[in-house]
């Protein structure tokens, strides 16, 4: 390059660099102007604003089917929603869908309340609205954050074009027992994998720009530790240590916050005494003064007047003022504020600052938003984007992305063109309502592919598919097993489609067992003992303990509750369209009497063993049916060359891991490698694995890469004894795997500073 040349790049350069910095300098400025603008609009409301019209922007109120239009008893406190809404007693409201709908309550709030405050109108759009797209703990088996996101994404495009500004979602309650309904709106077992999958959904949710009209305000919830419920039962008691709630249950909100979540949401449960939604140390100490959170906490529905029934509130007013003064800004559906919170303040056991401070992150959230300028949907719009070809092609994709192959023996999978006959069996094979899962919003089952459709789509025009139901998904009735073996005998191979329904997992529905219903296992026992070549599907929403199957039957999908797309993203995977690469993000157990089980546990000082007096069942081995972070593919992948650099480092500094995966098989595949570590030795016992990284790679077949993590010393600490957090010197082992239980091992030391 000549000395010109090189002047004239320079100055392009120079020319470039200064046009990005005016432009991120006007973006600064704009947004600096922005939030000075939205500061002077919300005190001079707040300024505006009586008492009660402030306790009514904390209140917020459900208008689906329980919602009154009938003018009634005008003497009533709680009155039809028209009323409540022209006399701004309700701020919030809750379960209003559609463009329509929300239109005509938004115009009450803007034209004939006296200051025409914007109503801010939630949902639970959770895994879809009304593209349904595989469950939380599905999206988490793909292990793909990028595809996660860009589902939160395509949620929040339908749900903002319906009139929904703010999603109670993400969930990202960690979970170690699987008979936790709820189990299945989360990310599963791991804290870190849960992190991510909560940055993840806010990312998705709120966009770039909150005041976009694609949007969702992210509510993190359920704040904190609900999925610690003793006995997996929900809204039971939890009663952990500070160190596991600091390291276990609060990094995935953490992660949600750091990802900008405009909002969290307090628990049914108590936090060993003290209910999460009066909860000082959480709501205060560690949410604000910690974090430094700005949102606003809105609690769980019902969850402050449920503090009499916790017997920590004598009664409704005591629980409200109990809400409030811990942190909580906005009351769901238990009208405690409304009602209670006048009194307390003019009798000085609520400081009126309190209320404004609550007030004032409310109508914040509604200037990010938007709401003032622009309150009111599109029809039109909405149904241009609502279940388009595009969300429903993302759907399938994150769908083939979430199944994980338990087990394949002699290669039964995929499905080659040629077989001439298949046999399609199972009382999830042709249901449209299972595949939706819990918490499906506006889903609906006439948008569900069901598998059978999906086989049928597939197969080539000369295979033969016969379908038998089989059973039903639970009961005693067992007519259909003698048409199921029937149909079975005629065919080359079968597809047995089992599992759950999909309100046998979600909230208040717990199971005691983690078994296929009786019903069923009678029927896979059935049609396996035909012979027939046997491959099992099972559709679920939590682990569970399919011992006898792992063990008799030679090809095993885990597919979850897969949404709208499932029977195509089933038939793709089965028939090898798709290469099978999700991981499990929790623990199947072989029986439900090794719960709670999980990888990232403590050693004890007998870990379970082949001597006698060690940590273990007398009737059962000690690991799971399957481990944490498992998945198989119908390639094989190769993991070589692990490096670990520099070999010591301080406190403060930063070790880099390398390692080399290749594909080794001859098809195209996806691997999850894996990083965790241990701690060998601490102040207080660290336990013998904890995932610290993870990368998703698509390989052609030969191709190698190369993948590297960093970890920092901050990420190797933990809480001692006097809730520090700090980083010990000593030895930590790494391995790098395709799972929790493998992998290439190294170490590397942290030295005292
Ligand atoms: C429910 C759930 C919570 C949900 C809320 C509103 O009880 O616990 O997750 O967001 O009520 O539906």
């Amino acid at each position: 390059m000549t000395s010109g040349n090189l002047s004239r790049v320079t100055i392009l350069l120079a020319i470039s660099l200064a046009t990005w910095l005016s432009a991120t300098a006007r973006h600064v400025n704009a947004q600096e102007h922005r939030s000075a603008d939205e500061a002077r609009r919300v005190e001079a409301l707040l300024a505006d604003m009586t008492l009660e019209e402030k306790l009514g922007q904390l209140t917020q109120r459900t208008a689906g089917e329980h919602a009154t239009f009938e003018p009634d008893d005008p003497e009533s406190e709680h009155q039809d929603l028209p009323t409540l809404i022209r006399k701004a007693k309700v701020g919030s409201l809750l379960n209003a869908h559609g463009a329509e709908y929300t239109n005509r309550l938004q115009r009450i709030a803007m034209a004939e309340s006296r200051l025409g405050i914007p109503l801010l109108l939630g949902n639970d759009v959770i895994h879809g609205y009304r593209t349904v797209f595989p469950i939380p703990l599905g999206g988490a088996a793909t292990w793909d954050p990028e595809l996660v996101e860009q589902a939160a994404r395509v949620a929040a495009r339908e749900a903002a074009a319906a009139g929904t500004h703010w999603t109670f979602a993400p969930m990202v309650d960690i979970c170690r027992d699987a008979r936790w309904g709820r189990i299945a709106e989360g990310a599963g077992e791991d804290t870190y994998l849960g992190s991510v999958m909560a940055a993840a959904q806010v990312r998705g949710f709120q966009g770039d720009d909150l005041a976009a009209p694609d949007t969702l305000l992210a509510c993190a919830k359920h704040f904190v530790a609900y999925g610690a419920a003793e006995g997996g039962r929900d809204y039971n008691t939890v009663d952990i240590s500070e160190q596991s709630l600091r390291e276990v249950y609060l990094p995935p909100f953490k992660a949600a916050v750091d990802a900008g979540a405009g909002t969290l949401m307090s628990a049914f449960n108590e936090i060993n005494g003290v209910p999460a939604t009066a909860n000082h140390l959480t709501l205060s100490r560690i949410l604000r003064q910690e974090w430094g959170f700005g949102g606003f906490v809105v609690s769980d529905w019902t969850s402050v007047t449920e503090m009499v029934a916790h017997g920590f509130a004598a009664d409704d007013a005591d629980a409200a003022e109990k809400a409030i003064l811990a942190g909580v800004d906005m009351d769901m559906s238990s009208f405690c504020y409304l009602d209670y919170l006048v009194d307390a303040v003019r009798q000085g056991r609520v400081p009126q600052a309190r209320v404004d401070e609550a007030v004032r992150r409310v109508l914040a959230a509604k200037h990010r938003l938007g709401l003032f300028d622009r309150p009111y949907a599109d029809p039109e719009h909405e149904r241009a984007v609502i279940l388009s070809p595009e969300n429903r092609a993302l759907a399938r994709d994150v769908a083939r992305h979430a199944i994980v192959l338990l087990k394949n023996e002699g290669n039964l999978l995929p499905i080659s063109d040629k077989v001439a006959s298949l046999a399609v069996i199972g009382p999830l094979a042709d249901d449209r309502w299972a595949p939706l899962g819990t918490w499906s919003g506006v889903g609906r089952n006439e948008d569900v592919v069901t598998v059978l459709e999906g086989i049928k789509g597939r197969v080539s025009a000369d295979t033969e598919v016969r379908y038998a139901k089989g059973c039903d998904v639970d009961g005693d009735a067992t007519d259909g097993l003698a048409e199921a073996v029937q149909v079975a005998k005629q065919s080359e191979l079968v597809v047995l489609v089992v599992g759950e329904n999909a309100d046998m997992s979600g909230e208040a529905h717990c199971r005691s067992s983690l078994d296929l219903p009786p019903v069923q296992q009678k029927l896979v026992q059935a049609v396996h003992a035909t012979g027939v070549p046997l491959v099992v599907v099972l559709m679920h929403g939590r682990p569970m303990s399919i011992a006898w199957t792992a063990e008799h039957v030679p090809a095993i999908l885990v597919t979850w509750h897969l949404g709208v797309e499932c029977g195509r993203a089933t038939a793709d995977v089965l028939f090898g369209d798709f290469n099978p690469g999700g991981k499990l993000p929790a623990t199947f157990p072989r029986t439900v009497g090794q719960v709670p089980i999980y990888y990232n546990h403590k050693n004890t000082g007998r870990p379970p063993g082949g001597d006698r007096y060690t940590s273990k069942y007398i009737d059962l081995p000690s690991t799971p049916l399957f481990p944490f972070g498992h998945g198989l593919s119908y390639t094989t992948f190769e993991l070589s060359n692990l490096s670990i650099a520099p070999a010591k480092i301080g406190a403060g500094g930063r070790v880099e891991i390398t390692v080399d995966v290749k594909n080794t098989g001859n098809r195209e595949g996806d691997e999850v490698a894996q990083l965790y570590i241990r701690d060998l030795v601490g102040s207080m016992t660290r336990p013998v694995r904890q995932l610290k990284g993870f990368r998703r790679v698509t390989l052609r077949p030969g191709e190698s890469r190369t993948l590297t993590f960093s970890l920092a010393g901050q990420d190797l600490g933990f809480y001692d004894r006097d809730m520090r957090y700090v980083v010990e010197p000593g030895v930590f082992k790494v391995w790098v795997g395709p799972d929790s239980t493998r992998g290439l091992e190294g170490r590397f030391e942290v030295q005292q500073n």
